[in-house]
C-alpha cells in the first residue's frame, strides 16, 4: 500500500448532486453544533440505554452513581479532550496522528491498537444492533405478542441461534451505517447526526414521561438514586465505574481523534468535550428512568444484565397499556443510538484507508463494510451452529470478543495512551492543541494526563488482570 502521511484524504464521499454547504470542506464538519452532535452520537450508543442501568444496579444504584461522574470529569473529560486535541493539531486519522507524536520511538505503533480495538467492537456490535433491529420490526408489526406465548426468553434464545436470519439484520444495520459514512463526514455522518440525535432526545423524553406514569416509578427512581455507601467499600465498583466511563464516552478506538481532525481551528474543543460528558450521562441517567420504573411496575428482576433489552423490557411491555407504541419507541431509539455509535466506528478503518490506499471514499467504505460483516459472523453463529466454540470461561465468541475489547484492550489502550500524550507529546503543543485558555486549568488538564490517568488507569489494569486469570 502506498503511504500518503502529508496528504489529506481524498474527499470523494460526496455526492455530486448533493454538494457540502457553502464554505464547508467536505471533510470538515460544516457547524459547531454538527461536529457535538456527531460525537454525541458516537458516544451514545447501546451502552447508556441498558448497560448503564444494570451495572449502575449492581454496584450499590446512587453511590454508584457518584463515582461514576466523578470517573467521567477526572478521567473521561481529560481524555476526550486530548483526543480531540490531537485530531485537530494534526489533522490526520488516529493512526497517523499517534505515528506523529512520537515518530522515532516504538510508540509510534501505538495507533494500530485503538484501529484493532473499533474493528474488533464494532465486528460484535454491529450483530447486537442486528438484533435491536429484528424486535423493532416485532413491535412495528405486532408479532411480539405470538413471542410472548413461547415465552420472550426461549424466543430469544431460538432467534439468535438461528443460522441465517440475524445475519441478514445484521447486514441491514452494516449497510446503513455503511451507505452514510460513504457519504463523507458532512453530506453523510454529520447530517445524519443533526437529524437523528434529536429524533433520540424526543424518544427520550416521551419514555421517561411516560415511565414516571408508572406504578413502579418511585421505587425505579430509587434504585438509580438511592446511595447503598456500602458500595464504596468493594474496589469493583470503582472499576466498574471507570470501565462503563470509557465505554460509554468511546474513548481509547480512535473515534474522537478520528472526529477531531475534521474540526475547524475555530472551534472549542474544552467547551465540545464537556457538553458531550455531560450529554452521555444525563441519557444514561434518562434511560434507567425509562427501564427500572417499568422493570419494577411489572414485577421483574432488574439485574438482568444483557437479557435485559430483549426478555424483561418486551415483556414488559407486552404486558402495559399502548406496549406497542412503547416498544416501538424503545427499540427506534436503540437502533437510532446504536447506528450513529456504529458509523463513529467505521469511520475509524476507513479513515485510515483512504489515507493508505487511492481508494475513492465509497469503495474504502463498502470495503471496510463487507469486511467487518465477515468479522461478525463468528459471533452471531456462536449463538447457534458455531456454539460449541468457547473459552475456558465458558463466553462463547461474541462474549469473548465483547470481553477481550472492553475489560482488557480498552483499559491497556487508555494507559498507554495517556502515558503517551502525557509525557512524549511535548507540553507545550499538547496545551496549545487543547484550546484551553486559562492557566490553571490547561495545568490542572495537562497534571491529570500525565499522572492521574496513568495512576488510575494502571491500578485498574493491575486489578483487571488479578481478577481475570483464568476467566477469559
Ligand atoms: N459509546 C458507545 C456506547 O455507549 C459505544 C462506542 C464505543 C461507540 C466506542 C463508539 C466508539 O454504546
Amino acid at each position: 500500500m502506498r503511504s500518503r502521511p502529508c496528504s489529506r484524504p481524498p474527499e470523494a464521499g460526496v455526492h455530486p448532486g448533493m454538494p457540502a454547504s457553502p464554505g464547508a470542506s467536505p471533510s470538515r464538519w460544516a457547524s459547531d453544533r454538527g461536529f457535538l452532535l456527531a460525537a454525541l452520537g458516537s458516544a451514545v450508543g447501546l451502552g447508556n440505554v441498558w448497560r448503564f442501568s444494570y451495572v449502575a444496579g449492581e454496584n450499590g444504584g446512587g453511590a454508584f452513581l457518584l463515582l461514576y461522574l466523578a470517573m467521567v470529569l477526572a478521567v473521561g473529560v481529560p481524555l476526550l479532550l486530548a483526543e480531540f486535541a490531537l485530531g485537530r493539531s494534526t489533522q490526520r486519522e488516529s493512526v497517523a496522528a499517534i505515528h506523529g507524536v512520537a515518530p522515532a520511538s516504538p510508540w509510534r505503533h501505538l495507533g494500530w491498537l485503538s484501529l484493532a480495538i473499533a474493528t474488533l467492537v464494532l465486528a460484535y456490535y454491529a450483530v447486537v444492533a442486528g438484533w435491536v433491529l429484528k424486535y423493532l420490526s416485532h413491535f412495528v408489526l405486532g408479532s411480539y405478542r405470538e413471542l410472548r406465548q413461547e415465552g420472550f426468553a426461549a424466543a430469544f434464545g431460538a432467534y439468535v441461534a438461528r443460522p441465517l436470519e440475524p445475519l441478514a439484520w445484521h447486514g441491514a444495520m452494516l449497510l446503513l451505517a455503511t451507505a452514510i459514512v460513504a457519504k463523507g463526514v458532512h453530506a453523510g455522518i454529520e447530517r445524519l447526526s443533526l437529524a437523528l440525535m434529536p429524533l433520540l432526545a424526543a424518544l427520550l423524553v416521551a419514555l421517561v414521561l411516560h415511565g414516571a406514569t408508572l406504578p413502579g416509578f418511585t421505587r425505579g427512581a430509587a434504585f438509580l438514586f438511592q446511595p447503598d455507601w456500602r458500595a464504596w467499600r468493594d474496589p469493583a465498583v470503582y472499576l466498574a465505574a471507570l470501565g462503563q466511563a470509557f465505554f460509554s464516552l468511546g474513548l481509547a478506538m480512535g473515534v474522537m481523534v478520528t472526529f477531531g481532525s475534521y474540526v475547524a481551528p475555530a472551534i472549542r474543543l474544552p467547551r465540545a468535550a464537556l457538553l458531550v460528558a455531560l450529554g452521555d450521562t444525563l441519557v444514561a441517567v434518562a434511560a434507567g428512568l425509562v427501564i427500572f420504573p417499568a422493570v419494577f411496575s411489572f414485577g421483574q428482576d432488574p439485574a438482568q444484565g444483557p437479557g435485559l433489552a430483549f426478555v424483561v423490557l418486551p415483556e414488559v411491555f407486552a404486558q402495559m397499556r399502548w406496549g406497542a407504541a412503547v416498544g416501538t419507541a424503545f427499540f427506534l431509539l436503540l437502533a437510532v443510538a446504536a447506528l450513529t455509535s456504529m458509523v463513529s466506528l467505521l469511520e475509524v478503518p476507513v479513515a485510515w484507508l483512504l489515507r493508505r490506499s487511492a481508494l475513492s471514499r465509497p469503495v474504502a467504505s463498502w470495503a471496510t463494510g463487507a469486511l467487518l460483516f465477515c468479522l461478525g459472523v463468528p459471533a452471531s453463529l456462536g449463538f447457534g451452529a458455531w456454539s460449541g466454540l468457547r473459552t475456558p470461561a465458558g463466553r462463547n465468541l461474541l462474549d469473548a470478543m465483547d470481553f477481550a475489547a472492553v475489560h482488557v484492550l480498552l483499559p491497556l489502550n487508555g494507559l498507554l495512551l495517556a502515558l503517551l500524550l502525557g509525557w512524549l507529546w511535548p507540553k507545550r503543543t499538547a496545551l496549545a492543541a487543547s484550546g484551553i485558555r486559562h492557566g490553571a486549568l490547561a495545568g490542572a488538564w495537562h497534571g491529570s494526563l500525565r499522572y492521574l490517568l496513568p495512576v488510575l488507569l494502571a491500578a485498574m489494569v493491575a486489578a483487571m488482570v488479578a481478577g481475570s486469570s483464568g476467566r477469559f
